[in-house]
């Protein structure tokens, strides 16, 4: 299966995903050099788990992510759409609520949650526009959205220096620690094909998410995005801009 392929079609992506499951947590350790840890750690501080919350972790693989919102004392939600993730992420996991759901089409009332968050999954969604407005009518008014994604290093020698590393040796590192070449180079080709900074900023307004912001972190590696749903008067104003 070629990554043009794959950009067409959501259930060869879970399956794909099905067929790393087992190894997707280690491999991503070594390709990140450690620093995914670091990621999800601002991440987390950004999304602010509290007691009480209602957090819908999407695209939420084996439950990595989801794991730090679940230890705060959050009610957190996983939901990834390959089924492989989700039978790892439930047998690594067993205090985590995963379920299966695709991002386009949620299987939850409107205004259901305090906070929706997706990490690293936004650039796997065959429609990420449409993901972002499924984002919205789950979140509650006044609720926020929490997005990390790969992005666009904003430095020329760190992007030359990492458009090196993707190409050439992360598909090399990966067939030997996940024993699986062809997804890392698709992981590869999609970082490239990924909007940078400023135009997902331009997707989520365009989603009718309100005071859109983003921050970088490792020069722009990756990328954390934020929003909020805006609250409607009944005016039929829009307050929270
Ligand atoms: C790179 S993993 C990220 C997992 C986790 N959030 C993390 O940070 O480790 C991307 C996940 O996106 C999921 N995914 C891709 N498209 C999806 C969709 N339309 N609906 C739900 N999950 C999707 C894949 O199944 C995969 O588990």
């Amino acid at each position: 299966m070629t990554s043009a392929e794959l950009n067409k079609d959501p259930g060869a992506i879970a399956r794909m995903f099905d067929g790393i499951a087992g190894r997707y947590d280690i491999t991503n350790e070594w390709l990140s050099a450690g620093m995914a840890k670091r990621w999800r750690r601002i991440v987390t501080r950004e999304i602010g788990p509290r007691p009480g919350m209602r957090i819908l972790d999407i695209a939420a693989g084996t439950g990595t992510s989801s794991l730090p919102l679940h230890e705060a004392g959050a009610n957190v939600t996983a939901a990834d759409f390959s089924a492989g993730m989700v039978a790892e992420g439930k047998r690594r996991h067993p205090e985590l609520d995963i379920v299966e759901a695709d991002a386009t089409n949620l299987p939850f009332d409107d205004d259901t949650f305090d906070v929706t968050t997706i990490s690293f999954g936004l650039r796997n969604v065959i429609e990420p526009t449409k993901a972002l407005e499924e984002m919205l009518r789950v979140t509650r008014p006044g609720g926020r959205i929490v997005i990390c994604e790969f992005s666009t290093p904003v430095n020329t020698f760190i992007r030359s220096a990492y458009n090196l590393y993707l190409r050439q040796l992360l598909p090399r590192v990966a067939g030997v620690i996940a024993r699986n070449t062809d997804s890392y180079v698709y992981l590869a080709e999609s970082i490239a094909q990924w909007p940078n900074q400023p135009e997902l900023g331009r997707w989520m307004l365009a989603a009718g998410w309100h005071k859109v912001a983003y921050r970088n972190l490792t020069g722009g590696i990756v990328a954390m995005h934020r929003g909020t749903k805006p609250i409607v008067t009944e005016t039929g104003d829009q307050t929270g801009l």
